[in-house]
């Protein structure tokens, strides 16, 4: 073998969204130049090689859904983390490239002017690899016409919103949006709750004064998904384009969205680990405390809302899992948690808590450690199927010699790493709290490289990767999310 490499990784067991198995890897000039049995790049020439002692080596995830350093949008506060917080957060994590949220608020009419924002705000911020989803708050007839910008740009995706006042869309609008996503190819991601049952109920809980954190649960009852996720799907069915809900919570939503998914609708769906490990009971909380977990949809009534999730993941009704890390300090009354608690209030108002749980970091390692998912499917719903989801695939979420960026993460050992009970303190997120302290972690990402660079390690110095370093990456159209029929959409007369 006469190749030099930069890097060279031995004695894994490498895992992709398909596959298991044991083999070695090389790197050169930041991606992935060889992936051989066990044994056959020993007398590689290489700069450096890392043992992996026999522990699983994943490609680095994806995550699709994160806010970081947005205005006021969820409530009164604005998100806590940076561009440099979060991305210095994700990649202590084995998160090697994000997909933020570009804001745009009702009171603009470009989205451009957004992107252009934005990028700003990223730019040479970053520890990790980064692209933008637009949110679009006003699909102003200028805001329409420059979808066709924005996927020159290289942004193949958008969020809207059935709820919150400051960016509801109504059924209208939202027409308007996925036609025009549906003419330039850009993947239309939804959140569904029904604005007018969230509000009726939090007019009746504050009529019989019930003001604290817990009630945010009965605020946004399951009918408020369930609704709203069946109307998703019929808007995305009759304009024949495709959708992704996201942050599902319920069995109920679920099972809808996997009935579309039968009847062959591109229809796609992602969850969250709050709604894997968190239930009602995280809400109620002494005092104000659970307001660390309100975050919409809230963490659902019981073990067994946790068990359906899992199922889905499990069965392909979930194609993703994003940690939605929408993070608000706790400790703040400004701009956090507690900027709803007032004299009157002394527990807050659980309307005016800002909405939202950071949980860039703990995505993967939460995920892996609970071992409820074959490890080809963790991969999948966590690298691949995001990747391939938003555009970004083969270059990121995947495995493939000559073309994938060594995106790696390298796991402990099966039953190696010291257990250990995850304390706020460990994180590195600009975030007082986790709504998963005191959890028994059984797993940590050991080794984090982006671009074959080693960026986090953990028993070495920890985070090793400098803020700069991630890039804006371009996306493709989806190769998942694609409408049923070729061609302009055909009106029904
Ligand atoms: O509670 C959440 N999910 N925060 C608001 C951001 C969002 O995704 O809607
Ligand atoms: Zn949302
Ligand atoms: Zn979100």
């Amino acid at each position: 073998m006469t190749e030099e490499y930069d890097l060279v990784i031995t004695n894994g067991i490498v895992v992709s969204a398909t596959q298991v198995q044991e083999c070695d890897i090389a790197i050169k000039n930041e991606r992935i130049a060889r992936i051989l049995p066990r044994g056959q790049l020993q007398n590689a020439k290489t700069t450096r090689t890392i043992d992996a002692q026999g522990g699983y080596v994943t490609p680095g995830g994806v995550d699709a859904h994160v806010h970081l350093q947005e205005p006021p949008l969820f409530g009164k506060g604005s998100t806590a983390d940076t561009y440099e917080t979060g991305s210095r957060s994700a990649i202590c994590g084995g998160t090697t490239t994000m997909v933020t949220f570009a804001p745009q608020k009702k009171s603009e009419d470009t989205l451009l002017e957004t992107l252009a924002t934005t990028h700003e705000r990223a730019k040479n911020n970053c520890y990790n690899d980064y692209s933008f989803h637009l949110l679009v708050g006003n699909p102003s007839a200028r805001a329409l016409s420059e979808f066709k910008t924005l996927r020159d740009e290289g942004i193949s995706s958008l969020k809207i919103y059935m709820t919150y006042e400051a960016l509801q869309l109504h059924d209208g609008q939202i027409l308007d949006v996925l036609l025009e996503a549906r003419k330039q190819g850009i993947t239309t991601m939804i959140h569904a709750e029904n604005n007018h049952v969230i509000n009726w109920m939090t007019t009746q809980l504050e009529k019989r004064k019930l003001f604290a954190p817990k009630y945010h649960g009965p605020s946004h009852p399951p009918v408020a998904e369930i609704e709203a996720t069946y109307r998703a799907i019929s808007l995305s069915e009759f304009m024949d384009t495709p959708i992704l809900i996201v942050h599902v919570s319920t069995p109920q939503a679920a099972a809808h969205i996997k009935a579309a998914k039968d009847r062959g609708l591109p229809v796609f769906a992602e969850t969250c680990p709050q709604y894997l490990f968190l239930t009602k009971r995280d809400l109620d909380q002494p005092g104000f405390e659970g307001a660390k977990c309100v975050c919409s949809p809230p963490p659902r009534s019981s073990e067994s809302d946790c068990d359906a999730i899992w199922d889905g993941l499990a069965d392909g009704t979930f194609t993703i899992l994003s940690s939605d890390h929408c993070p608000f300090k706790y400790d703040d009354p400004e701009m956090g948690k507690k900027s709803s608690i007032t004299e009157e209030h002394p527990v807050g108002r659980f309307k005016y808590i800002p909405n939202g749980c950071p949980g860039i970091e703990t995505r993967l390692a939460l995920t892996l450690g609970a071992g409820r998912l074959e490890l080809t499917k963790f991969v999948e719903v966590t690298a691949t199927n995001p990747a391939k989801l938003y555009g970004l695939y083969p270059r990121k979420g995947g495995l493939v010699e000559g073309v994938s960026d060594a995106d790696l993460v390298i796991w402990y050992p099966e039953g190696k790493m010291e257990e250990f009970a995850l304390k706020n303190e460990m994180l590195h997120h600009d975030v007082d709290y986790t709504p998963f302290e005191g959890r028994v972690m059984k797993q940590w990402p050991r080794y984090t490289l982006l671009r074959g660079k080693v960026v986090w390690d953990r028993e070495n110095g920890g985070l090793l990767g400098e803020k700069g370093y991630g890039q804006f990456v371009k996306r493709e159209e989806s190769s998942l999310a694609k409408p049923l029929k070729e061609g302009e959409w055909e009106m029904p007369l």
